[in-house]
Order: structure tokens, then C-alpha cells, then sequence
């Protein structure tokens, strides 16, 4: 924890360009995230040899939805991009599953029974440690020189990394914030909530006085979303999911039952609708979106979700306002946000090596990062881009970047798949109802122990 206050103080102190600062943010949260040694670029191994990109050839691309539908569709208009200045290399999209975990499940399926499609995937940063250690990703370090890697805001190629390999290309970066109605609040007197329990309590009288349908959405389904929610509040109670080692669960504990107690009390007092036991990101994304809510937990791109129609979104901008995550009465402003994000990875039986190398180099570079920052939202991955005061300008939620406090989940073990389903799966049995938070707290501690203790699953 006193890295990430560090940083946050840091931040403050210097004041200056919000993208900027955060990449100093990213550095900490990520090298807190790696089970790697070392803290910078310097430990990854040289490249065996350097592949040769192409300018033709042909790449299938499996990426899930980032925003924006039919032509304004994210992943069309990065593709129409690279064909432009690329008009030898063919990009074929294949939708991938939004949730990241039905996602990483069907890729690790075809990876791991060889096929050689996709040849390049968009994968979480939560991915790289079981992805690595189970051969299910090129290790790209072995691809770029080791020059490729200084483009990226510092922590990113850290985070991406796995024994001294990098696996992924860093694409955008993801951390949660709290949007708002400032409509709503404005007409009700209400300030900026900034711990929970005045969210809770600002929620319910909205509801109540009838001044929308529901209070707070967030994603409390059982899937990795609610992983990342549940690690803002447990950090936020002053918790840790395991020891730094990867070798014990510390989820038993005080942390852990106040974090899951706080969130089951959302739902039973009115503050957010049963339902959000089973949202994941578009179903909280669209309540909110369509004025039916007057707070919102998610990532950076909801402002530009929740404000442009094509995307779905039936506010204007004056209506939607963004801010650090609260964190509970009594602890230190902000609360945390949970780092989020994803790579570019290559199929280790990709045929196509050559071109893909292409791509995702360009698309790790600064027009697709303009493409992602300004037009849907996303936190660039690309100094450069980050420093840009045009890009900073462009997005309201990047101004709040370096006020946020991070907090990474416990990704750097290749058990993560199923430490992670040893929290969601309980935290969401508290949610519904059917198991106490004390319970739950109990039950993920004996499922995270198992699964650290089996040393050679990835939890495929
Ligand atoms: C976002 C984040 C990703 C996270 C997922 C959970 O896509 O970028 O890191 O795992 O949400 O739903």
C-alpha cells in the first residue's frame, strides 16, 4: 500500500499533465501485480532474433467488443486504419466473447489443441502469467528488440510480463472510476460522494424521493468483473487477497468480511437493484446509460459510452461526471481502482509471425492509441500519446487519472484463473443472498488456498 499512497502524493505534488503523471501511476501498480523480478525493461531476456515485419500477408484478429457499434465499431475503425497504410495485409475480426473469462477459456482451448487461428489476440493483463507458463502466447520479447519495449508508460511492459518475457503488447489501459448523474445531483444539492457509505445513503434517497429508477450500478455477477470490484473495497478496508509470494490466501479476514458485508448491504438497502448480482459490464454500462441510474462503477471508456448514441448512450455530456472511486468513511482519500487493461498477444502457431508483428506494432503505436484515447476513451498505453494535451483534452476522464489510487489483482501467478474464481464465485453468493459475508469470506479463503497450493495447474 505505501507504493501506491507514494504515488498518489507524488501525483499531486507535481500537478502536471494528467496522462503523463499516470504513468508513474502504472509503473507501481504494475510492478505490485508481477511476480517477476525487477522493475523495468531491463529484465526482460534479449531477443533470440528479431522477426522481420511484413507489408503483406494476412492477420485474423479474436477481439471482444471495446465500444462503439456497427462502423463506429472500435475494432472496425482500428482495422479500416491499418488497412489504409498497411493496404497489403488483410485483417479478418473475429468477435470475441465480452467476458474475459468465457474469452480466455475458448482461446486457451483452441491455443492449447494447436490451432494456428487466431493469430493474434486481444487478451487481459491478467493473462500473461498463466498464458506463459502453459505456451499459449508467443513470447513477443523474443520477436521486437528490446527498443520496441521504451515506447510504453512505464509498469505496462512490467505488468505484461512473466519470467522474464514479455507475452503481450500493451493496447489500453483500464482503472475503475465512480461516473454520476450531475444533473441529479445538482438539482438535490448533492455533493461528489467520496466515501461509500454516503453513496449508499445519497443512492437510496434518490430512489426514494423518485428521482430515478435505481441508485449505484456496478458488476456483481459471478466473473472477473466482480473480482476487480471486490478488490477496490477490500483494499479500501485495508485487505490483500494473498502474501506477496503467492503462496497463502489472506482472505479470511476482517478486510475481506467488511468489503463483502458493504456490498451486500447495496443491495438490501435499496442503494442498487438485486440485478446487479448478475451485470457484468454492458448491462451496469446501460442502465446508466439510458438515464436509468445515478451512479456507475466502471472503466474509463463509460464516459464516451454513456454520452455518444451510437455507442448506446442517451446522456450529454453535461449530464456525466466522473471521479476517483470513494473509498469507507474514516480511510485515506481517494479509494482504490482496480487496474485493468489489455494486450496484444500472437499465437505461438500463428503462421502469419511476420504480419503480425506488423499489426501490432502499429497498433501500439500512436494512431491507433489516438484512435482508442480520443475516440472511445481509453487510457493510451503510449507515452508519447499519454503527454499529448490534445488527448488529455479530450476526455474528462483523464483528467481525473492522476487523482486515482490503484490497486492490481493478484495476477501474477498462473493460478489466477482459479484464485479469482475462489472470490467472484463467493462474493456472489453473499451478493444473492445465499451465503453470509463472514461465510463467504471463509469459503474464498479454503478455495484461494487451493488453488495456490496446486503448483502446476493454470487453471485452465
Ligand atoms: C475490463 C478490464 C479487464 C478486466 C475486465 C473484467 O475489460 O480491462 O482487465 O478483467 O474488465 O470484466
Amino acid at each position: 500500500m505505501s507504493r501506491t499512497n507514494a504515488r498518489s502524493a507524488g501525483l499531486k505534488r507535481s500537478g502536471g499533465l494528467a496522462l503523463a503523471a499516470a504513468a508513474g501511476a502504472a509503473v507501481l501498480a504494475a510492478s505490485a501485480c508481477s511476480s517477476g523480478g525487477g522493475g523495468s525493461t531491463a529484465a526482460i531476456s534479449p531477443a533470440a532474433s528479431v522477426a522481420t515485419s511484413a507489408t503483406s500477408g494476412s492477420v485474423v484478429w479474436s477481439a471482444s467488443p471495446l465500444s462503439g457499434t456497427g462502423a463506429n465499431d472500435a475494432r472496425t475503425v482500428l482495422i479500416g486504419a491499418f488497412e489504409k497504410q498497411y493496404p497489403n495485409i488483410k485483417v479478418t475480426l473475429v468477435s470475441a466473447p465480452t467476458d474475459t473469462d468465457t474469452n480466455r477459456a475458448t482461446l486457451a482451448t483452441e491455443i492449447s489443441g494447436g490451432s494456428s487461428t487466431p493469430d493474434v489476440f486481444m487478451g487481459d493483463v491478467i493473462w500473461p502469467a498463466q498464458f506463459g507458463a502453459h505456451q499459449l502466447a508467443l513470447p513477443l520479447s523474443s520477436q521486437l528488440p528490446a527498443s520496441y519495449w521504451s515506447r510504453f508508460a512505464p509498469g505496462l511492459v512490467q505488468g505484461a510480463s512473466y519470467k522474464g518475457q514479455v507475452y503481450g503488447s500493451p493496447l489500453f489501459e483500464d482503472q475503475g472510476f465512480l461516473f454520476y448523474r450531475k444533473d441529479l445531483l445538482a438539482k438535490d444539492g448533492m455533493p461528489v460522494p467520496t466515501t461509500w457509505e454516503q453513496l449508499e445513503s445519497d443512492s437510496v434517497k434518490l430512489v426514494h424521493d423518485g428521482q430515478v429508477k435505481y441508485g449505484f450500478v456496478w458488476e456483481g455477477d459471478s466473473y472477473e468483473g466482480l473480482t476487480c470490484n471486490f478488490m477496490e473495497y477490500l483494499t479500501d478496508a485495508g485487505g490483500s487477497p494473498t502474501n506477496r509470494a503467492y503462496s497463502s490466501a489472506t482472505l479470511n479476514t476482517t478486510a475481506a468480511t467488511k468489503a463483502t458485508t458493504f456490498m451486500r448491504s447495496l443491495i438490501t438497502s435499496g442503494a442498487s437493484p438485486a440485478a446487479v448480482s448478475t451485470f457484468q459490464e454492458p448491462q451496469a454500462m446501460n442502465t446508466f446509460g439510458g438515464g436509468n441510474a445515478a451512479f456507475l462503477r466502471n472503466w474509463d471508456y463509460a464516459y464516451t459510452a454513456a454520452t455518444t448514441a451510437s455507442s448506446g448512450g442517451k446522456l450529454t455530456a453535461g449530464q456525466v461526471g466522473v471521479a476517483p472511486l470513494p473509498t469507507f468513511a474514516g480511510a485515506s482519500q481517494p479509494g482504490y481502482s482496480n487496474i485493468g487493461g489489455w494486450n496484444l498477444y500472437i499465437n505461438p502457431h500463428s503462421k502469419n509471425v511476420s504480419a503480425d508483428v506488423t499489426f501490432i506494432q502499429w497498433m501500439s503505436g500512436p494512431a491507433a492509441q489516438e484512435i482508442l484515447s480520443k475516440g472511445y476513451g481509453f487510457i493510451p498505453t503510449v507515452t508519447a500519446v499519454r503527454d499529448s494535451a490534445a488527448v488529455v483534452a479530450s476526455n474528462p476522464v483523464f483528467a481525473v487519472v492522476p487523482h486515482t489510487r490503484l490497486t492490481p489483482r493478484p495476477a501474477g501467478t498462473p493460478e489466477y484463473p482459479a484464485l479469482s474464481t475462489a472470490i467472484y464465485e463467493n462474493v456472489n453468493a453473499a451478493l444473492a443472498g445465499s451465503s453470509s459475508p463472514s461465510a463467504a469470506a471463509a469459503a474464498m479463503q479454503s478455495a484461494a488456498s487451493t488453488a495456490l497450493s496446486s503448483s502446476s495447474n493454470g487453471g485452465l
